[in-house]
């Protein structure tokens, strides 16, 4: 498996001052990061999230003025993506969408129940794939148009006790296999980004009982920013990092065992 792959090693980085980029989950962790990250790079920036409070304050943090337009919703919400494709649509098209919103879920999955298997499939799974689906048209009138989708390490080796976030985020991986070749034939590029554990509300905010969460480790979401700008700039399809990260990829793969004792339920 190449963990990390270049789709034209020997062409130019992709430039993303000017772009238009459309980035979820803005209002903390790796997606504010990459909204600040961006408007830093010259992007201009769409940014979405539930919290509009917070969403403003990025936007006056950035002091980007016009660069950076915020629309708070659900993710979830077909009406609100709908805006989204609005938002877009003023500023004449898109370029970049980053699929970054997400949420955790942790503890056994016989103690949990239907709703929260759907509530993490829903921000997961269905949200990312729809607001794809929704923008595709525009994004084929962008410039070098991208999908990004933020995945993670779990989306490639799953543990236990995090069952509903794991088949999530397989979901979405498996979704990318497939739908990758079909969008490079219409012309848009896709690459999925898979961080390890990253220092953010995620663990605060996760579904089940935050106490039994291990986060070794855990690198700065400004650091996962970086890495993801990074992989965007080179044209890569997929990006696991950092390299503890990379190593849980690759022992899942050459050494199962080894990988279930490490990965096993404390
Ligand atoms: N943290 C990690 O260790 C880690 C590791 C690998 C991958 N990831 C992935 O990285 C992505 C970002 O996570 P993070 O670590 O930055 O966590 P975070 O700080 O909790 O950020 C999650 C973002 O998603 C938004 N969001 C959640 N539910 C939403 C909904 N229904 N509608 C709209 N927005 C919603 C949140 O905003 P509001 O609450 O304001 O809506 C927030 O902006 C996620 O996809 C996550 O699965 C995280």
């Amino acid at each position: 498996m190449a963990v990390c792959c270049r789709l034209r090693p020997d062409v130019a980085t992709r430039k993303l001052r000017g772009a238009r980029v459309l980035v979820t989950g803005a209002s903390s962790g790796i997606g504010r990061a990459l909204a600040v990250q961006l408007v830093a790079a010259g992007a201009r920036v769409i940014v979405t999230a539930r919290r509009e409070a917070e969403l403003q304050q990025l936007a006056a943090d950035l002091e980007a003025g016009t660069d950076c337009l915020a629309i708070a919703g659900d993710i979830t919400s077909p009406e609100h993506r709908l805006q989204l494709l609005r938002g877009c649509e003023s500023w004449g098209g898109l370029d970049l969408l980053i699929n970054n919103a997400g949420i955790g879920a942790i503890g056994p999955f016989r103690e949990s129940d239907a709703e929260r298997l759907r509530q993490v499939m829903e921000v997961n799974f269905f949200a990312p794939i729809e607001l794809t689906r929704l923008l595709l048209p525009i994004l084929q009138r962008g410039d070098r148009p991208t999908v990004v989708l933020i995945g993670s390490v779990l989306a490639l080796a799953a543990v236990p006790l995090k069952s509903e976030y794991c088949a999530s985020k397989h979901a979405l991986h498996g979704w990318a296999e497939s739908v990758g070749p079909e969008l490079r034939q219409a012309g848009i590029e896709l690459l999925e980004v898979h961080p390890s554990t990253t220092a953010s509300e995620f663990f605060t905010k996760v579904l089940g009982d935050p106490s039994q969460q291990r986060s070794l480790g855990a690198m700065t979401p400004e650091v996962a920013a970086t890495h993801i700008l990074r992989a965007i700039r080179r044209g890569r399809r997929q990006a696991v990092f950092p390299l503890a990260g990379q190593a849980l990829v690759a022992l899942r793969r050459w050494c199962p065992p080894l990988f279930r004792w490490v990965t096993r339920p404390q």
